[in-house]
This record gives C-alpha cells, sequence and structure tokens, in this order.
C-alpha cells in the first residue's frame, strides 16, 4: 500500500527512522553495555573463538557488508573481507576453521549469494544469514542469524534494507567487540549513539526539498563521481549504484583520495561529483580532494554536517545531515543520496519502482 507517496521508493526512503527503530528493537542492553542476538545459535564460548569473518553478498547488501568490516575491525578487532557472493562461489580462499561467514541480502533468494552460502555451510564454517526476507530460501538454510525486520522492501532500489543491514551489523560489532576488546564505557556510548538514530534518520530526511531543487540544478549531466573516505567510501559506492539503477546515469564511486590516482581525469564542467564530507578525522583531507576537483572547474555537491562554513565555502551546494559518530555516517548520509537519485530519476523520466533490465531479487546467475 503506497499511501500517500507516488512511489514505493520515496515511502521506503521516508520509513527508514522506523525500520531502524524496528532493527534495534529488543537488541540493547544498557547494562552489559552490548546487543542482545538470540539467533546466531553459537555458544559465547564458540563466538569467542572465531577469528577471521567473511561477509558475503552482492550489489547494496556488499555496500553494506563493506561497512560491516570497518566496525568489524574497530570494534571487534576482527579481521574481515567482504567477498562478492559470484566470486566466492567459484573461488577456493583459504579459511580457517575458526572463520565465521555472514550471507548479507534482502531478499534472502539471491542466487549467487544462496550458493556462496552453500558453498561455505558445505567445507563446514559456521554460516550465518544477515537477511530481511523471513522464510526466504537463505533465511531458512543459514545456521542462523538476525533478521532485519524492516517489513517488505518493493522498489527494485535497495533503500530501507541498507540501513537495516548496516544497523544490525553495527549490533553485531558491538555485540563481538564487547566479547573482546571493547570496554563497559565504549560499549554504552555505542549504544546511546544508536538508540538516537531513528530520531537522527527523521532529521536527516528533511532534506527532501533541498534535494530536490539541487537534483532540479544537476539533472542535465550524465556522468558524476561520489567520493567519500572511510566509513563513507561505501555509502559513495552506494549514491553511485543508486544514481546508476534508477536513473540511467554513469555514476562511479572511489575512496575521494583515490581520485588523483586516475579518476580526476574525468572531473570537468560538465561531470559533478558528490562528496560525502561529513565532520571526522580526516574531514580536512577530504576538504583538499574536494578543493582538487573545484580547481578544475568540476561541479560539487557536498553532504555535510549542518552548519559547516567551510564545506559551503569551497562546495556548489550542500546538503546538511546531522552530524553523528563516524561509525553511524553511513546510515545518515546514504538518506541524502537516495533522494538524490529519486529526483533525478523522475526528472529524467525513469520509472522509480522498476528500472529497466533489473529485477527485485535476482535468481539466475
Ligand atoms: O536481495 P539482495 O540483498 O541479496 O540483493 C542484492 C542485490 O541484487 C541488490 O542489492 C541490488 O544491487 C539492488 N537493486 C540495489 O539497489
Amino acid at each position: 500500500d503506497l499511501g500517500d507517496y507516488p512511489h514505493y521508493m520515496l515511502k521506503e526512503i521516508f520509513e527508514q527512522p522506523q525500520t531502524i527503530e524496528n532493527a534495534l528493537r529488543g537488541r540493547l542492553d544498557s547494562e552489559e553495555a552490548t546487543a542482545v542476538i538470540g539467533g546466531l545459535n553459537l555458544t559465547a564460548q564458540q563466538l569467542r573463538t572465531i577469528d577471521r569473518v567473511v561477509l558475503t553478498a552482492c550489489g547494496t547488501s556488499w555496500h553494506a557488508g563493506l561497512v560491516g568490516e570497518y566496525l568489524l575491525e574497530e570494534f571487534a578487532r576482527l579481521p574481515t573481507e567482504v567477498e562478492y557472493a559470484s566470486e566466492l562461489r567459484y573461488r577456493n580462499p583459504p579459511m580457517s576453521d575458526r572463520t565465521l561467514v555472514f550471507a548479507i541480502t534482502q531478499s534472502g533468494e539471491t542466487a549467487d549469494t544462496l550458493a556462496a552460502m552453500r558453498e561455505c555451510k558445505r567445507k563446514g564454517h559456521p554460516t550465518l544469514a544477515i537477511c530481511n526476507v523471513v522464510g526466504s530460501t537463505i533465511g531458512r538454510e543459514a545456521d542462523g542469524g538476525m533478521y532485519l525486520r524492516a517489513g517488505p522492501e518493493i522498489g527494485v532500489a535497495s533503500t530501507k534494507a541498507f540501513t537495516s543491514q548496516v544497523t544490525v551489523l553495527t549490533l553485531l560489532a558491538l555485540y563481538l567487540g564487547r566479547m573482546r576488546h571493547l570496554s563497559y564505557p565504549a560499549g554504552k556510548r555505542i549504544i546511546k549513539q544508536l538508540r538516537d538514530m531513528p530520531s537522527k534518520i527523521e532529521e536527516a530526511l528533511k532534506c527532501n526539498d533541498r534535494v530536490a531543487e539541487i537534483a532540479a540544478k544537476y539533472a542535465k549531466y550524465d556522468n558524476y563521481l561520489y567520493l567519500g573516505r572511510l566509513y563513507n567510501f561505501p555509502v559513495a559506492l552506494e549514491g553511485a549504484l543508486k544514481l546508476k539503477e534508477i536513473s540511467y546515469i554513469h555514476a562511479e564511486g572511489y575512496p575521494a583520495a583515490e581520485m588523483k590516482h586516475g579518476p580526476i581525469a574525468l572531473v570537468d564542467e560538465q561531470t559533478p561529483s558528490v562528496f560525502i564530507v561529513p565532520k571526522c578525522g580526516i574531514q580536512p583531507k577530504v576538504i583538499s580532494n574536494m578543493e582538487e576537483v573545484k580547481a578544475r572547474k568540476g561541479p560539487v555537491i557536498a553532504i555535510a554536517c549542518e552548519g559547516d562554513a567551510e564545506v559551503a565555502r569551497i562546495a556548489d551546494d550542500v546538503i546538511y545531515v546531522p552530524d553523528v559518530e563516524e561509525y553511524l555516517q553511513p546510515l545518515v548520509c546514504a538518506i541524502p543520496l537516495q533522494l538524490l537519485s529519486y529526483h533525478v530519476a523522475l526528472l529524467r523520466g525513469c520509472n522509480v519502482d522498476r528500472p529497466r533490465n533489473l529485477a527485485k531479487s535476482v535468481t539466475v546467475e
């Protein structure tokens, strides 16, 4: 049911304060400063012996996995790899018996993710799912895992599933972290920030009108770069994928500093760069990457924290998001990028919910 929304994609974007709240419900334990994760079907002792994590997925779910890698390595100090399921299913990487595998998938039916999961299971690895659709093939075949509780996602472009996946991966990193090196006060702090996320997302959604204005100015361009660093690098990849799949515009996501190793050759007056540049430790570096693009006459749209005058001085257009801890920035920064692709697609007359050549779940190889 669309309610008052013209498209499922827009409805699903606006559901995110609620879907993130659902992902968190009953899963935060303030007393122990950890997450409550019921369905992994592994004992604390088994989890404690895990020394490596492999996350496997496709598309947007793979991007969420990349955020998961940064989280798991930072919070739990667990070496983590993110594998394209289509590659992992035919590769034979060395994996010890202490490797824990997660398949990340909205639909639970993606053929490559299912095959990669089966291959890992066959080799005897505990293989868990981070999945939205209850009762899906991956949900059923996994040894355990966590559901997203995002409700049905109808739009082909994945939006709310992405932010729920990132939320669940944050919970997982907190949980595995608290079994290892993460201190009680650090755990407390993460819990407090997570509890605030639904209202931060609500705040981020207020940029919608501004994004629509910006889209009107930029919808004419045929090539885009999306640039961000650390936690916002996967967000750059995700923003570019959203634009590609529903607007049919060529867009590339890169870690901002990689630009000078090639992509900067693409920068000209006709190639806008979308910089994801909220406040963080290396923000000055990203700002200098932004200046390099401006110096080559590239139009710049920036996603920045409310009131960031330095970014506003350089960028042509700024979309503001609330200031949150670095590891939670993917959640707030994804919002304006989802909206940007939505508005640009509309302006270009594209079918937002059912883009050409794409299916909601890719059940063929
Ligand atoms: O259902 P899944 O999460 O396994 O789907 C994976 C990809 O096919 C999916 O994320 C695809 O990239 C989306 N259309 C992206 O918006």
